[in-house]
C-alpha cells in the first residue's frame, strides 16, 4: 500500500523573524521534498496541509497509509532533513505494517517523532 507524507505548509519552523511576505518554512519544506523526489524518480504522494498541532516543534510532517501506523514528525529544517523524511517514508511504504525497524531509521526520525498512532481498525459496515 502507498504511503502518504502530509507536510505542513505553515509551519515556521523555529524562523520566527520571518516576515509575512516571506515563503513559510513549511512551504520550503514541501518544495524541497517534491525536488527531490522529482529528481530521484520516486513516487510518493505527498500532501500539503496546514497546520498539523505540532506548531511549537515544527516544520512538521506526518506519513501514513491505510492499514499502517502514523508517525509524526517534528523540528524538521527544509534546508537540512529532507532526505531523512524521504528515506523514512520510503522505509514506511516498504513496510507491510508501517513500522520501519528503529535502528535503520535516519537519526532525525528517531529523535523527533512525535507520535505514532496505530491503523485503524478494520470494521464492516452492513
Ligand atoms: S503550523 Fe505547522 S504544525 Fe501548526
Amino acid at each position: 500500500m502507498n504511503s502518504t507524507l502530509f507536510v505542513c505548509v505553515t509551519c515556521r519552523g523555529s524562523d520566527d523573524a520571518a516576515g509575512a511576505e516571506e515563503v513559510r518554512p513549511g512551504a520550503r519544506l514541501l518544495a524541497a521534498l517534491e525536488r527531490q523526489l522529482a529528481a530521484d524518480g520516486a513516487t510518493l504522494e505527498i500532501v500539503p496541509v496546514e497546520c498539523l498541532s505540532n506548531c511549537q516543534r515544527s516544520c512538521t510532517a506526518a506519513i501514513t497509509a491505510p492499514g499502517k501506523w502514523t508517525y509524526v514528525i517534528g523540528h524538521l529544517d527544509p534546508d537540512c532533513h529532507v532526505d531523512d523524511i524521504l528515506q523514512f517514508a520510503h522505509q514506511h511504504q516498504a513496510h507491510s505494517d508501517g513500522l520501519p525497524i528503529w535502528r535503520e531509521r535516519p537519526a532525525h526520525i528517531r529523535k523527533n517523532t512525535i507520535a505514532r498512532v496505530p491503523p485503524m481498525l478494520s470494521k464492516e459496515f452492513p
